[in-house]
């Protein structure tokens, strides 16, 4: 690994096996794994035992991890710079989410609001996974001792939690564990196509940004713009528009289309072509990368077989002093 030039910082984030990440994963968290890889020992795992709070189907459950591997590396990480596993290749954070559940109160989990929200939007499944769920987030984080973690904003309340629950153990045991911080990139919540919710793959209003040109055309072109500009003759507002908030966050020129969009002299479909031409020729190399990586799976099996390898001498670390510091060695 090169790490040697980086500064003495590990930073750790998790992504559930979701199939192809869509926009918002990119530019809310995947940019800024990539750029962080560059900086600081860095650690990305796909988290299948999250996953399995809502998915019960083996066969695809070991697809979208795989999925999730290729498009992770075709979106830039790259295994020399960093560390890319499955969660449960490293079955230590079992043992680890359990030793952290003991010093967790259940009300602390109770208030988490994604549990509050899986009541809401799987009523039929409100598996006990679903309230445990960021106990084992918080022992991802921790088992490498991880003090930074990118992610989107909808994530805050769970580090929020891992810091305190790593808090209660440096309490009650002696200081063990630093506490998590996390960071965000400048698009920490991107909209989805219906420019008022979240991005998300549970809504059905993703751009699905490794998807073929004809898709995401038909994302894009599907967007709510500017509902203050009901004729195209109309001045626009690029402030209170999704499709321009998208432009200024991939192209570098969007200035100009808000000044166009501004005095009315491109409307709404001709900000969404170029917003569509746009992304689809950004992530083409992605893409193709994307489909080349599916096509061997026993070399996405290998970079996550390594990397689950490269991190057994850490895990056995923590685990040995948390084990001692419990009283269980
Ligand atoms: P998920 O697919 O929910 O596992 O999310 C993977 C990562 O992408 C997490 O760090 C999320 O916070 C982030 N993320 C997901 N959706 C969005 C969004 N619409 N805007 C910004 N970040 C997001
Ligand atoms: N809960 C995160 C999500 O849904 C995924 C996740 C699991 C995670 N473990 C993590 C994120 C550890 C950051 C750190 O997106």
């Amino acid at each position: 690994m090169t790490t040697a030039a980086k500064a003495p910082i590990r930073a750790y984030s998790g992504i559930q096996p979701s199939g192809a990440p869509h926009l918002g994963n990119d530019l809310g968290a995947i940019r800024n794994y990539v750029a962080l890889q560059e900086r600081y020992e860095s650690i990305y795992c796909i988290v299948d035992y999250h996953a399995l709070t809502s998915v019960h189907d083996g066969d695809r459950l070991r697809r979208q991890t795989r999925e999730m591997a290729a498009a992770l590396i075709a979106l830039g990480l790259d295994p020399n710079k960093c560390t890319l596993f499955v969660q449960s290749h490293r079955p230590e954070v079992l043992e680890l989410a359990w030793i952290l559940m003991t010093v967790t109160p259940v009300s602390w989990v109770e208030r988490t609001p994604t549990y509050k929200e899986k009541k809401l939007t799987q009523p039929d499944d409100v598996n006990h996974g679903l309230l445990t769920y960021p106990i084992l987030q918080a022992a991802d984080i921790l088992l490498p001792k991880a003090s930074v973690v990118p992610v989107g904003k909808d994530q805050a309340a769970h580090l929020e939690l891992s810091r305190e629950i790593a808090r209660a153990f440096n309490h009650k045991f002696g200081e063990t564990f630093p506490e998590p911080q996390a960071v965000f990139t400048e698009a920490p919540v991107v909209l989805g196509t219906d420019g008022e919710k979240k991005m998300s793959k549970s809504i059905n209003n993703t751009i699905d940004i490794l998807s073929d040109a004809e898709t995401i055309k038909k994302q894009v072109m599907s967007a709510v713009t500017d509902v203050k500009r009901p004729l195209k003759s109309d001045p626009g507002h690029p402030e209170a528009c999704n499709v321009c908030q998208l432009h200024k966050l991939v192209n570098p020129d969007y200035k100009e289309l808000w000044e166009s969009e501004r005095n009315a002299t491109t409307g709404c479909a001709d900000l969404k072509r170029a917003l569509a031409e746009r992304l689809t020729a950004h992530y083409a190399p992605a893409r193709e990368r994307y489909q080349e990586l599916l096509a061997v799976p026993h070399e996405i099996d290998s970079i996550l077989g390594d990397g689950a390898q490269r991190l057994l001498p850490l895990v056995t670390e923590t685990m040995h002093e948390v084990r001692e510091r419990v009283g269980l060695a």
